[in-house]
């Protein structure tokens, strides 16, 4: 259908070596997924990392990994971002090992599909606590901590395309997304005069075991293809969202703040155009004979 490109560049690392140099990034669920990955790009471009998730087992394996792989310093810590105390340990102990933080990624995420009628009010809670009340404790206790000392410094919130349209089957998630797209615009307003930006990105489908494992279940497998869906025909690879994070929390995207980047190859358009199912139901046969249906009745009214 399309031609593919004889080097397809959209897998190598796109910043300038040393992007991040001297720069310590936070990135919260940074032990598995896309904040592993996100990590490990901001480790080569010469940034310092604290990851941090519920699994301390994980986080270890992750750090060592990627200190192997990069050369690159991370500190991992067990943290609860719904724990607004823990997270301020996670900070304090960050500035003390690495002097300051400079950029926050509220990546980490709980999700899994479920008809709504089915959960329970704590499983609602269980949601929209991890994802927006774990972003907002996490950008509070560091922004209070940069205006206080008058320092500059990004914040990157990893939200989702049905943070805007809504989805069923998700209701909780698309629900504190919604509240987290929300603080990406506000604070990006009120945090500007302090030099803080903060930005997000609204990835569409990128195989990872976590969303995988909780949103495409093998009941599935035959019934749902997450690249068929996608007008591009293909999931994103995580260098090419790695890169945009790198972009957007490096000082290259100094003007940009409050703003949310989508790269889901189209996907949600896709699914928002109110023909846009006509691509899989039609061929070129139908369209000549439709096209003439339609062309035979003008001429009728006129
Ligand atoms: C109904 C469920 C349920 C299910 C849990 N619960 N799973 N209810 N259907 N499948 C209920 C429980 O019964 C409980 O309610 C409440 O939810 C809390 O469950 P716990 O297991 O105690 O919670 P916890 O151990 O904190 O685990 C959180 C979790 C889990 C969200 C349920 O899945 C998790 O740890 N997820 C983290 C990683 C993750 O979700 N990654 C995917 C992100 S992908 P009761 O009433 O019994 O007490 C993503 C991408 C979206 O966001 C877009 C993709 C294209
Ligand atoms: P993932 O690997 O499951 O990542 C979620 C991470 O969050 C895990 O490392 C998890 O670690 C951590 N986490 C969960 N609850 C936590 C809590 N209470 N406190 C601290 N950390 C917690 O899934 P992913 O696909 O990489 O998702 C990463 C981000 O991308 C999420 O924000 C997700 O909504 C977003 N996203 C993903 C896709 C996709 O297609 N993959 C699409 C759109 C948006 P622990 O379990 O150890 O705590």
């Amino acid at each position: 259908m399309f031609v593919k490109n004889t080097r397809d560049m959209y897998n190598e690392p796109m910043l300038k070596e040393g992007a991040l140099k001297g720069k310590t990034v936070m990135v919260t669920g940074g032990g598995t997924g896309l904040g592993r990955s996100m990590t490990q790009y901001f480790l080569k471009l010469g940034a310092n990392a604290i990851i941090t998730g519920r699994r301390a087992d994980v986080l270890a394996e992750t750090a060592q990994e990627l200190e192997t792989e990069t050369g690159g310093k991370v500190l991992a810590m067990a943290c609860d971002v719904r724990d607004y105390a823990g997270v301020e340990a996670v900070i304090a102990k960050g500035i003390e090992t690495f002097g300051q933080i400079d950029i926050l990624v509220n990546n980490a995420a709980g999700n899994f599909i479920s008809p709504t009628e089915r959960l329970s009010h704590r499983a609602f809670d269980t949601i929209v606590d991890i994802v927006l009340r774990g972003t907002y404790n996490c950008t509070l206790a560091l922004g209070k901590i940069w205006i206080a000392n008058k320092q500059k410094g990004s914040m990157l919130n990893i939200v989702t395309t049905y943070a805007w349209t809504g989805s069923g089957y998700v209701v909780p998630s698309a629900c504190a997304k919604a509240g987290v797209l929300a603080l990406t615009r506000s604070l990006g307003a009120e945090w500007g005069k302090y030099g803080i930006r903060v930005n997000a990105i609204a990835p569409g489908p990128f195989p990872t075991k976590g969303a995988w494992d909780r949103l495409f279940p093998k009941q599935f497998a035959d019934k749902i293809d997450p690249a068929g869906r996608v007008p591009l025909k293909r999931t994103g690879e995580h260098q090419e969202l790695a890169n945009l994070a790198a972009y957007l929390v490096s000082d290259y995207s100094s003007y940009m703040t409050g703003e949310v980047v989508t790269l889901d190859g189209g996907e949600w358009l896709n699914g928002a155009g109110e023909f846009n199912w006509l691509d899989e139901a039609t061929t070129t046969e139908m369209w000549d004979e439709i096209e003439q249906m339609i062309r035979a009745s003008s001429k009728k009214k006129e």
